[in-house]
């Protein structure tokens, strides 16, 4: 397997087999943090791929009452709509035994994203950092988070100096204006996951550092522990 500036890299057979396992790591390590500081935090990404995941930790009796789960981005749209990141959180993973668990969103009442930046940023300044974990996706032209090669403020977005926690961007190549964590927001958690599925995407993410993708940012950092975790 061609490097790809990860510190680990898990592959399952299956999406099946790669939901269970990530899901019991992801479990283990929110338990872990419980016990060592009495709380926990996972900051989650949207999008088709975690949808599985997100079923097998809503069913993991874990002390969910003591987690927070917070979006690593979100579509500027209501949280009914359903291109809504929260409302997939909602659905599939603030469910069954995970019913109690805490979400944060980033979508305010504003109707203009740039008018609810503050009170995003104020919602993710309030949570205990670093985060236990964070889950990026990558689409297939090496976005993650919201963090999309056409942006106009990618650099910003990327600037591992930032102190801003949050910010607002066009995608230019997705719909609907973004609310996103920035890089440096990302990077103050006590792991990445990368969780992607099939081959194109792994020849993208191997690839991602050769073409400058944004994903990249996530590659070269080498103050967070990174792990891929792939099925075909
Ligand atoms: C979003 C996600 C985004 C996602 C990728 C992959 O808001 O869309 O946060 O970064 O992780 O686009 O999406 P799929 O899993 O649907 O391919």
């Amino acid at each position: 397997m061609e490097e790809t500036g990860m510190n680990d890299q898990k592959n399952y057979p299956d999406q099946d087999q790669l939901n269970r396992e990530l899901a019991a790591h992801i479990c283990d390590v929110l338990s872990a943090d419980i016990e060592k500081t009495g709380s926990a935090s996972l900051a989650v990404s949207g999008g088709n791929t975690p949808k599985g995941l997100f079923r097998c930790l809503s069913m993991s009796e874990i002390s969910w009452e003591k987690i927070t789960i917070v979006l690593v981005d979100e579509r500027w749209v209501d949280t009914q709509s359903p291109d809504s990141n929260e409302r997939l959180v909602r659905e599939h993973l603030a469910q069954n035994a995970a019913l109690e668990t805490l979400v944060v969103g980033l979508k305010t009442d504003h109707q203009r994203a740039e008018e609810g930046l503050r009170e995003a940023q104020q919602r993710i300044s309030l949570l205990t950092k670093p985060f236990t974990a964070v889950i990026l996706g990558m689409g297939g032209d090496g976005h993650t988070a919201s963090w999309f090669p056409k942006a106009q403020n990618l650099k910003n977005l990327l600037d591992p100096e930032t102190t801003d926690e949050v910010a607002i961007t066009d995608p230019v190549t997705a719909p609907h204006k973004r609310a996103t964590l920035t890089l440096s927001a990302v990077l103050n958690s006590r792991e990445i996951i990368v969780h992607i599925t099939g081959d194109e995407k792994r020849a993208v993410i191997e690839s991602a550092q050769d073409n400058g993708y944004p994903i990249a940012a996530i590659l070269e950092q080498s103050k967070t522990p990174v792990t891929l975790w792939w099925a075909p």
